[in-house]
């Protein structure tokens, strides 16, 4: 476990970056928070500082309201720094479809920033890079390992590409200790609602229909938040991760069909769902190989989809009763 580290976390606002700074605050770590606090969705603020409410006395961080791509930025931050956590980004496949040139300038220039930047460390331990399991396109076998060949499809999957092409060349050139790990849609508590489970959750609990797009079959690696905690955390500290890019994800997926199905269960609310089109850049499935993590880092996701939704809808209705 990180302890006592000096650590900058890059979109420690989002909802990844919130959950990471929750458990290296509670490890005694000093944290660089850099976040800009876009509104691409609404309550970020909250939910970082429902966290950092706990540990203002113990001035264990400091918070940047910053973007990544303002040179202004560099400036202010001190070069002494243990590790860096990489998450601020434009995410959201559907979304980069319209806005390509922007999600490229998040992802790919902001990224290349803060590798620049590192160049002025002298001890870095580690740079992970929150990578994407859209590099790999649609599969042309599952489960996909690290090696499957990356068809990316969308803008946000190509400005991930990007990244890791970039973190690659760093370290190749400039010896800078990266990791690449490209997640599989994280999903828990205070999730990102832009993303189906929050979509649909909220559309339930108003009684309104959901939208699945295609026939529902496509097939998904959802992956609950505190495993792709741990697999970072784990991914960070072994000297055996630089250099190399791992998948964290449950590896077991299920259709959307089925995803809503447990969700209606939950909810007890009628089904009534909107079939449509399929979106394009989604692709028809997901399924990670994760032997390398297992065996290198020891990652050994615990949450199943049925025991992550059934936490995840007891944290909605914990908070509608407090409304
Ligand atoms: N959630 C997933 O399923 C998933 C899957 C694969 C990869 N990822 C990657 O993990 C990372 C975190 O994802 P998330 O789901 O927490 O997303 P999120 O949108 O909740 O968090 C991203 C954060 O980055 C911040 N940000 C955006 N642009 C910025 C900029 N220019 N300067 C400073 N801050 C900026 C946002 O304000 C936000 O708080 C992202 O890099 C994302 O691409 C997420």
């Amino acid at each position: 476990m990180l302890k006592n580290k000096k650590i900058i976390i890059t979109g420690a606002a989002g909802f990844i970056g919130s959950y990471l700074t929750k458990a290296l605050l509670e490890q005694n770590n000093y944290l660089i928070l850099v976040d800009n606090f876009n509104d691409y969705y609404s309550g970020k603020e909250d939910r970082l500082n429902a966290i950092l409410e706990n540990y203002e006395s113990k001035k264990d961080y400091i918070l940047l309201k910053e973007d990544i791509l303002n040179p202004k930025l560099y400036k202010k931050l001190d070069p002494e720094i243990d590790y860096i956590f990489h998450l601020a980004a434009q995410a959201n496949v559907r979304h980069s479809i319209k806005y390509a040139s922007e999600v490229s300038n998040t992802n790919i220039i902001g990224t290349i920033n803060l590798l620049e930047f590192t160049k002025k460390i002298k001890d870095l331990r580690r740079f992970i890079f929150a990578s994407s399991s859209s590099v790999y396109g649609n599969p042309l076998y599952t489960p996909c390992d690290e090696d499957h060949p990356k068809n990316p499809i969308s803008p946000y999957a190509i400005s991930k590409l990007a990244g890791e092409i970039y973190t690659n060349y760093y370290y190749n050139q400039f010896q800078i200790p990266i990791t690449n790990l490209r997640f599989y849609t994280v999903y828990g508590p205070n999730g990102r609602p832009d993303m189906a489970i929050g979509k649909f959750f909220n559309l339930m609990l108003q009684n309104k229909p959901l939208t699945v797009y295609g026939t529902g079959e496509q097939l998904r690696d959802f992956t609950y938040i505190s495993d792709i905690i741990s697999g970072m955390i784990l991914s960070s500290e072994n000297e055996k991760a630089v250099g190399e890019p791992f998948n964290l994800g449950y590896s077991t997926p299920i259709s959307v069909n089925e995803l809503v199905d447990i969700m209606y269960e939950f909810t007890g609310v009628q089904r009534n769902i909107r079939y449509e089109k399929p979106q394009m850049g989604d692709v028809e499935i997901t399924h990670s190989k994760i032997e390398k993590a297992k065996k290198i880092l020891n990652y050994h996701p615990k949450i199943s989809i049925h025991e992550g939704l059934k936490k995840y809808y007891a944290w909605i209705k914990e908070r509608i009763n407090k409304l």
